[in-house]
C-alpha cells in the first residue's frame, strides 16, 4: 500500500519532502538528486523567470539582474508578509514569493514521486513566533492558505520536534524518555517525549508527548551576530558622522538579517547612504557598504558570513574571503569571537530546555537519550550547553537537514493512509 499523502518540512534554509514507501527511503530527491531544497527563491528579470533551491542561489550570484529571497518561512506571522519587493519597476508581494516555493516543492516531489499529492502534512515550529499567541496562529493560518493555494487539497499540521521524534522511534527497541533538539535556520525547537515500538502502534500519542517549547531563535540569527559582530564594523557600523554622532544602524541590521536584505535595495535607502557617507568620518568604510549595495551583494555577504559560521563547527578559525569588496577583503573570525556573539541567543536556548522539563515535572536525570537534529545542532557551543543540560542523557544524531522529513512521512501515512 502506498500512501496518498506526503509530509512537508518547510525549512528556514531547507525543505524536504516525505513519502512512504516499503522498501524505499521516505525523503524525495527534490534537486540534482539531493533531498533538500534550499528554501530560496530568484526571480530573474531579465528572462522574466523563477528559480528555486541551489538553482536560485547560482543565478543570483551569476549577477542576474533579479530579486533572491531566502528565508521565506521568517516572514510567516509577520507584517513584513503583506508587504512587497521591487525589482524592474515590478512589485513582487512576499505571499507570491511564498506561494511559488511550496507549488514548486508540491511539483517536484510529484515528479519524483511519479504520482499526485493532494493531502500533506507540514511540519510547523512549535512557536512561529514568540509569546504573541495571536501572531502565531496567523502564521499557521498563512502557512496554510498559501499550501492550499499551491494546490493540496487537504492539509494538517505537526510540530516539527514531533516529527523527528517519530522518525527516531522507527529506530529504537526499547522504551526511553527522549528530548528532542531540532535546532534550525529560524528556529530551536523541543519537545520531551515516550517513544517504544509499541508506542507507535497508537493512533493516538499525546498522552506520549509530556511537553514542547521552543524559541524563535535558529541559524540564521547566529549568521546575523556574527555578521553584526565582525563583518558590518568593516563596513561603517559603530563608526562616527563629522557631528560625532553613531552611525544609525538600520541598514546593517538589514543586510545581516536575511529575510530583511532587500529592505536595504530600496530608492530611499540608497538617498540615505550617500547622505551618511557625505558626513562620514571613515569615508573610505561607507564606500564599501555602498559598493555592496549597488552591487546588490547583500546575499553574497550573507552566505560568506553563513560560510564561515559553519567552518567554525570544525575549525577554531576561519577566514572569510570578501573578493567582491574593497580590500582589505579577508576577515579572519575566531570561534571565541563567533561564541561571544552568539552566546545571548544560546542562553535564551538554554532557558527553553530548563522550561521545558520543568512544565513536563521530571528531572533531568529521567531523560535517556538527547536526540539531536537540524542543521544548527552543528554549533559547538549550543551543543555542549543543551548536553551539559542532562549529562546523563546518551547523545544520538539524527539526519540533520532530513529527521523532519521523515518523520512527517511516517504521520501523514498514519493521518491519511
Ligand atoms: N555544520 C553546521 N554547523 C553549524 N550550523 C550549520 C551547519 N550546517 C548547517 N548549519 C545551519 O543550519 C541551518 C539550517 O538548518 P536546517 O536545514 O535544519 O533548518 P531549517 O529546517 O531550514 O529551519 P527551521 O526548522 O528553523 O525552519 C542554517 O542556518 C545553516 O547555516
Ligand atoms: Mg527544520
Amino acid at each position: 500500500m502506498m500512501a496518498r499523502a506526503c509530509g512537508v518540512d518547510f525549512g528556514t534554509s531547507n525543505s524536504t519532502v516525505g513519502w512512504c514507501r516499503p522498501g524505499h527511503p521516505s525523503l524525495l530527491p527534490l534537486e540534482e538528486g539531493k533531498t533538500t531544497l534550499p528554501s530560496a527563491v530568484f526571480f530573474n528579470a531579465e528572462e522574466d523567470r523563477w528559480s528555486f533551491g541551489r538553482g536560485a542561489l547560482a543565478d543570483y550570484l551569476a549577477g542576474h539582474e533579479g530579486r533572491l529571497m531566502r528565508s521565506l518561512k521568517s516572514l510567516l506571522g509577520t507584517s513584513l508578509l503583506d508587504g512587497q519587493t521591487e525589482v524592474q519597476g515590478r512589485a513582487i508581494p512576499f505571499r507570491q514569493l511564498l506561494a511559488q516555493f511550496i507549488g514548486e516543492l508540491k511539483r517536484r516531489a510529484e515528479q519524483a514521486a511519479g504520482r499526485s499529492f493532494e493531502h500533506a502534512v507540514f511540519g510547523r515550529p512549535v512557536h512561529f513566533i514568540d509569546d504573541d499567541l495571536k501572531a502565531d496562529q496567523q502564521a499557521e493560518a498563512s502557512l496554510l492558505q498559501i499550501a492550499q493555494a499551491a494546490g493540496f487539497r487537504e492539509v494538517a499540521f505537526q510540530y516539527e520536534p514531533i516529527a523527528a521524534a517519530f522518525d527516531y522511534e522507527s529506530e529504537i527497541e526499547r522504551e526511553q524518555l527522549v528530548l528532542i533538539a531540532d535546532i534550525g535556520g529560524g528556529t530551536s525547537d523541543f519537545s520531551l517525549v515516550r517513544l517504544s515500538p509499541q508506542r507507535a502502534q497508537k493512533a493516538d500519542r499525546r498522552d506520549d508527548i509530556l511537553a514542547t517549547a521552543g524559541v524563535h531563535i535558529g541559524g540564521t540569527d547566529f549568521d546575523k551576530y556574527l555578521s553584526l559582530s565582525s563583518v558590518m564594523p568593516r563596513l561603517g557600523m559603530g563608526s562616527r558622522l563629522a557631528s560625532d554622532a553613531e552611525m544609525p544602524s538600520s541598514h546593517y541590521f538589514n543586510l545581516a538579517t536575511w529575510h530583511t536584505i532587500n529592505l536595504a535595495y530600496t530608492r530611499k535607502a540608497w538617498e540615505e547612504l550617500q547622505d551618511l557617507r557625505r558626513d562620514a568620518r571613515e569615508r573610505d568604510k561607507l564606500d564599501r557598504l555602498l559598493q555592496l549595495v549597488q552591487q546588490r551583494d547583500g546575499h553574497w555577504l550573507a552566505l560568506k558570513v553563513e560560510e564561515g559560521k559553519i567552518a567554525l563547527s570544525e575549525a577554531t578559525v576561519t577566514a572569510l574571503q570578501l573578493e567582491r569588496l574593497p580590500p582589505p577583503q579577508t576577515v579572519l573570525v575566531e570561534r571565541e569571537h563567533f561564541d561571544a556573539a552568539i552566546t545571548h541567543l544560546v542562553m535564551a536556548i538554554e532557558a527553553a530546555v530548563g522550561e521545558l522539563l520543568r512544565n513536563a515535572a521530571v528531572p533531568a536525570e529521567a531523560v535517556d537519550t538527547v536526540f539531536f537534529t537540524g542543521g544548527s545542532s552543528g554549533v559547538h557551543m549550543l551543543r555542549k550547553r543543551i548536553a551539559s543540560l542532562l549529562p546523563d542523557a546518551q547523545r544520538v544524531e539524527g539526519d540533520l537537514f532530513g529527521s523532519i522529513g521523515a518523520g512527517l512521512a511516517l504521520d501523514a501515512q498514519r493521518r491519511f493512509g
